[in-house]
């Protein structure tokens, strides 16, 4: 078959080298971008008298059809056409003539493939904001029902100080605020058209690059045709934004898993979010959460993929970066999978509040408060620390906690010690006192969610 650029060849290619070369098996994830995109440049083409009022509206006729061929999933595609701008080329001049030559007139597939993975990005980042407010919607609904919740908040895996579950289930919105954020801030960057840079230099065409821009939503354009064929920054940052991102759900979903072992029994998954084992009838599995740890393998790969994919490449479009895409789609099916499933898997977790609370009552959780008392006392903090650690000491060997102690024991430890400390190592007490700013007290935390809440109305 006679090449759309075969006109340079005296030879057919080798029979593996279209298939090497070719990018059509995944890049048809462009078509729509790419019609788009085509018929944008068209409606300039025309404005401008680059090509005739008739040839135009031909032009949009065609690229029309094509569109509501690809929505229906009528189109085939060619590797023998290698791409999906070649394909779609060749398959406007089968359905409008010879003038479907003309489409290509003042572009080079160089600016429409940027083009079309602007769009493609553009879409993606909106998507991947939209979900990621779905599941810190559902993180700060659970964080209401969850205030009176206490728990033992951790470091290094050991009990630590006692928090309410809805400062826990809030650390994890917060994080999503930040990525929601990170993908906004991407958005000025994906937004700008490369469309007009032509192969690299631009064109001498009196093309109207504001004009497609502003047709396509763009913010701006490029201000460097060179740039603008060869950068694919915006495909990085996606990357990167999605690799922390997907370690945030990936985090998450650990502290799912280790709550739903019957160690902990924290929380129970819904049947739905669960699945069993093929011999051992008494399982029930968390492989969702699982799941959702284990997909942050390939989306940071992917980034070590595309990073080093441009690391080496001369100025300006080079066939390397083709390699863009399989990652970059691989990496929004992933993300958008992974959203969608968390948010009614959260929704739907049941929560063990009486194994919580016990795992707090049987625990030196109160230490810090009881040694707070002693500094309100009048002790210096170092040596508080030193008089409740001997105290926890006497506990351990003692086998009991803290509240059962005597006070008369108490006071062999510290002069200080009266009547009032029972009340400040009680974990409910220690956890609505706490009264600094972003604390898990109970002031704090109503601030909190009223500044969520405002975060969540951001745009
Ligand atoms: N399929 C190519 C890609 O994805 C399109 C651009 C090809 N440009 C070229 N000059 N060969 O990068």
């Amino acid at each position: 078959m006679e090449k759309l650029w075969g006109g340079r060849f005296q030879k057919q290619t080798h029979q593996l080298v279209d298939e090497y070369t070719a990018s059509i098996a995944f890049d048809q994830e462009l078509a729509l971008v790419d019609l788009a995109g085509s018929q944008a440049h068209v409606k300039m083409l025309t404005a401008k008298g680059i090509v005739t009022a008739e040839e135009g509206q031909t032009l949009l006729e065609g690229l029309w059809e094509l569109e509501r061929r690809a929505k229906a999933g009528e189109l085939t595609f060619d590797v023998a056409h290698e791409d999906i701008h070649m394909n779609l080329e060749h398959q406007l001049t089968q359905l409008v003539g010879p003038v479907g030559g003309k489409l290509h007139t003042a572009r080079s597939r160089n600016d429409q493939v940027a083009l079309d993975m602007h769009l493609y990005t553009r879409e993606a980042v909106d998507q991947v904001m939209t979900k990621i407010r779905s599941v810190q919607q559902v993180l700060v609904n659970l964080a209401e029902t969850h205030r009176n919740t206490v728990l033992p908040g951790y470091t290094h895996l050991q009990r630590a100080q006692p928090v309410s579950l809805a400062h826990h289930w809030l650390a994890y919105a917060w994080m999503l605020q930040r990525d929601w954020q990170r993908f906004r801030d991407s958005r000025s960057r994906v937004n700008l058209c490369p469309l007009g840079a032509g192969a690299l230099a631009g064109t001498s065409f009196p093309i109207d690059r504001q004009q497609v821009a502003a047709e396509l939503g763009f913010d701006g354009v490029y201000a460097n045709s060179m740039d603008a064929v060869s950068d694919r920054d915006f495909v990085v940052e996606f990357l990167a934004n999605a690799s922390l991102l997907i370690m945030h759900i990936s985090r998450l979903s650990e502290e799912l898993v280790l709550w739903s072992s019957e160690e902990y029994k924290f929380i129970e998954l819904d049947d739905a979010f669960s699945t069993g084992s093929s011999i051992m009838p008494q399982k029930k599995n968390p492989d969702v959460a699982e799941l959702l740890r284990g997909k942050t393998g390939r989306v940071y790969g992917h980034l070590m993929g595309i990073l080093t994919v441009l690391k080496g490449l001369p100025m300006t479009y080079n066939k390397d970066m083709q390699e863009d895409k399989e990652g970059l789609f691989d990496t929004v099916k992933t993300l958008l999978g992974a959203l969608d499933l968390l948010a009614p898997m959260m929704e739907s977790i049941t929560v063990h509040a009486s194994t919580m609370e016990k795992a707090v009552q049987k625990d030196f959780a109160c230490a810090v408060d009881l040694a707070d008392y002693l500094v309100r006392k009048g002790m210096p903090f170092r040596e508080a620390h030193g008089v409740v650690g001997r105290i926890v000491f006497h506990c351990i060997e003692q086998g009991v906690y803290m509240p059962d102690v005597l006070l008369q024991q108490y006071q062999e430890f510290s002069s200080l010690f009266a009547e009032d400390l029972y009340d400040v190592i009680q974990p409910r007490a220690a956890v609505k006192n706490r009264s600094s700013q972003g604390s898990t007290g109970s002031a704090a935390m109503e601030e909190q969610l009223q500044a969520i809440k405002a975060a969540l109305q951001e745009s």
